[in-house]
């Protein structure tokens, strides 16, 4: 979508919105063209560490560290919290632990956590709408593979039928539609980022789908937007579909819409089948995670296992463990900073006379596109004509102002 500006910066290529987290944007080395060292480690006569890592290694190991922290204050477009210490969890690390593929079966010869996995489950899942004693669901390695899940979910029930989701839907559907060998159609979407509904029923209406699958956001990456869920069923229901099947893409908002006064409708009671949540967002945790849920009743004997083998047996502790420790006021405390963060940040760039502004809910600052420099510097997405800041539990105030200084000296 962006290609004219990828190579526009004396810093090297800008993040776009579709490849925003994609680790080949971010350029590590200094030197993209330097070899990289795939030889054996060979003890060195003094320094080594007591497994063998020689000094050299070690600083290798400490320069990328020095190197991450050091970018972390200026990561205003990270969609991650930064802001977290899982201290009891640490001592987990020394545990060759895996989970299975079922957070209710039994392997004895494993070391695992499926106990957390079930209860993080029952939790979000309540906080999702799903009746106890209805829920399934697992932790994920984050929110592709839950919008991967949730997909296959939706094949093993309607095996034939078209996928229809918004051009703004996140590119791991498009690839696990690829990978599932399912039919998509994209659906276009308004300017705020939204499904365009008019759209949605000209295309569902012109091919009178047999139980056709919608995908909707709940939170766009963009744009932070919320697709209308009752729209798109009442759409279904104009068009006299009688079966149907819509998996949520909930990635960020997954966990902010259950802590709000009044969320847009977004989960099983307003009617999803499916719903993929990018825990480690609000959460923060040393590597992604994410939850994918669904009703049991709904899943055919002998269906519903895991995508992957193997699975992360501390993500459900992490998970777990904030559930705990911040309760519901937590998360509402933490999510309310979060408001008055992005609103300030919008107080803000309108006075320095910038557009700036989010959805109802969303954590998400949509604003007028600064230059390409600034845009590096903060680590900003880029679209075309806006660029977004996302104003996640760690940001604060101070970073904002020297972002606003930096666009104040651009005029
Ligand atoms: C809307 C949306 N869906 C899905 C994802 C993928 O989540 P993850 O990176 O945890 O796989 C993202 C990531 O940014 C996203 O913004």
């Amino acid at each position: 979508m962006n290609e004219q500006h990828s190579n526009a910066t004396p810093f090297g290529p800008l993040p776009t919105w579709s490849d925003q987290l994609d680790p080949s944007v971010w350029t590590l080395a200094d030197d993209p063209e330097s070899e990289p060292d795939v030889a054996f480690g060979s003890k060195s006569p003094e320094g080594d560490s007591a497994d063998g890592l020689t000094d050299h290694h070690a600083l290798r190991l400490d320069d990328h560290f020095e190197w991450l922290s050091r970018r972390l204050p200026n990561l205003l477009g990270l969609a991650a919290s930064a802001d977290f210490d899982h201290g009891e969890i640490h001592r987990f690390e020394s545990l060759p632990m895996a989970n299975g593929d079922d957070p209710w079966g039994k392997i004895d010869s494993r070391l695992d956590t499926h106990e957390f996995d079930r209860e993080v489950i029952a939790w979000l899942g309540e906080l999702a709408g799903l009746p106890r004693g209805d829920q399934w669901g697992y932790v994920t390695s984050g929110g592709s593979e839950g919008n991967f899940r949730g997909l296959l979910l939706a094949r093993q029930r309607f095996p034939e039928s078209t996928v229809f989701y918004s051009d703004r839907t996140h590119r791991s559907v498009r690839h696990a539609l690829e990978c599932l060998r399912m039919q998509g159609l994209p659906i276009k979407s308004h300017a705020d980022g939204r499904i365009n509904l008019d759209h949605l029923y000209g295309t569902l209406g012109a091919r009178s789908e047999y139980a056709p699958i919608i995908v909707a956001n709940i939170g766009t990456t963009v744009h932070g937007a919320i697709d209308d869920l009752p729209g798109i069923l009442r759409t279904l229901r104009e068009l006299e579909v009688d079966q149907w099947y819509v998996h949520a893409d909930a990635a960020l908002a997954g966990m902010v819409l259950p802590m709000v006064d009044s969320p847009q409708p977004w989960n099983f009671e307003a009617g999803v089948d499916s719903l993929s949540i990018a825990v480690h967002k609000l959460i923060g945790t040393p590597q992604p995670c994410g939850v994918v849920l669904a009703r049991r009743s709904g899943i055919e004997p002998g269906k519903g296992s895991t995508l992957l083998g193997s699975r992360s047996a501390l993500a459900p502790l992490w998970i777990w463990r904030s559930m705990k420790a911040l309760g519901r006021e937590g998360f509402q405390r933490r999510i309310a900073k979060c408001f008055e963060t992005a609103d300030y940040a919008i107080d803000q760039l309108n006075e320095l006379g910038l557009r700036a502004w989010r959805h109802r809910n969303s954590l998400t600052v949509v604003f007028d596109r600064p230059c390409d420099e600034i845009a590096r510097r903060w680590h900003l997405p880029v679209d075309e004509k806006v660029a977004h800041l996302m104003a996640m539990p760690h940001v604060t105030r101070s970073q904002i102002d020297r972002l606003l200084q930096d666009l104040l000296m651009e005029g």
